[in-house]
């Protein structure tokens, strides 16, 4: 039985997550893909549960499940991550957690690539689509609050500044993820919260705190 959260500073609001790795296929049987596990966009849709929101949880096929109480959108490709994006709209807030590859095999094979004496195969890639980019710069329709991340393995707040200026988003929830830090497939992070005010460092701590820390600053924001 799932009962409908009544109370809490987000009741009343819709809020969509995006979360895990994408899956761009090369042929039936192989993929392009990242190590995304989704643990920080699960954490932080059952921690926007949990102060009430009603969730739109569009997810890719990530290692840890989704949270309870959300509604789950499944996809395999950045492509089908957009268009279940466009179908959660409107929402007051969405946050973009999940790791969309940034690139598609242009014609992905519709028959199993076969090793072919003298040569090798060539992958021709094409971009994909900016999700967060296209929601933070809609007109008309657009969320209160859109939220993006940004992994990087340098110059974190430098680079995650400039991304947030770039994509037109409010906020951008920047980690390094280099290998050494044990961030990626790990249970903890160490964000660093660009807004277009500043950069606030967060203490490293457990994905399920920056998860309900993150919550209860949108809750804060669209209360406000
Ligand atoms: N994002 C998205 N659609 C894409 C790529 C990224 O919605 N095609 C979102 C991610 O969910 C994240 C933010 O944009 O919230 C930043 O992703 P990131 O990969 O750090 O940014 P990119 O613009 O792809 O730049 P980079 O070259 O650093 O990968
Ligand atoms: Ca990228």
């Amino acid at each position: 039985i799932e009962a409908e959260l009544t109370a809490g500073p987000l009741v009343g609001k819709r809020v969509l997550v995006t979360s895990g790795p994408t899956h761009e296929p090369i042929d039936p049987v192989r993929y392009i893909a990242n190590r995304s596990s989704g643990a920080q966009g699960s954490a932080l849709g059952q921690a926007l549960v949990a102060l009430g929101a009603e969730v739109v949880f569009v997810t890719g096929p990530a290692d840890v499940p989704p949270p309870k109480g959300v509604q789950v959108v499944r996809v395999q490709t950045a492509r089908e991550m957009q268009q279940a994006v466009q179908q959660a709209l409107p929402v007051d807030a969405a946050v973009f957690a999940a790791a969309v590859a940034d690139w598609r095999v242009a014609t992905a094979s519709d028959h199993k690539m076969k090793k072919t004496a003298g040569g090798l195969p060539v992958l021709e890639l094409e971009e994909n689509p900016d999700i967060l980019a296209g929601v933070a710069q809609m007109g008309a329709g657009r969320p209160r609050l859109v939220i993006g991340f940004a992994a990087e393995t340098e110059n974190v707040t430098e680079y995650a500044a400039a991304k947030r200026r770039r994509k037109g988003c409010d906020w951008i929830v920047a980690n390094d993820v280099s290998p050494e830090t044990g961030i990626m497939g790990g249970s903890e992070n160490a964000v660093v919260l660009v807004t277009e005010e500043n950069a606030e460092p967060w203490p490293r701590m457990s994905k399920s705190e920056v998860g309900r820390r993150l919550a209860a600053r949108i809750a804060e924001t669209l209360g406000s």
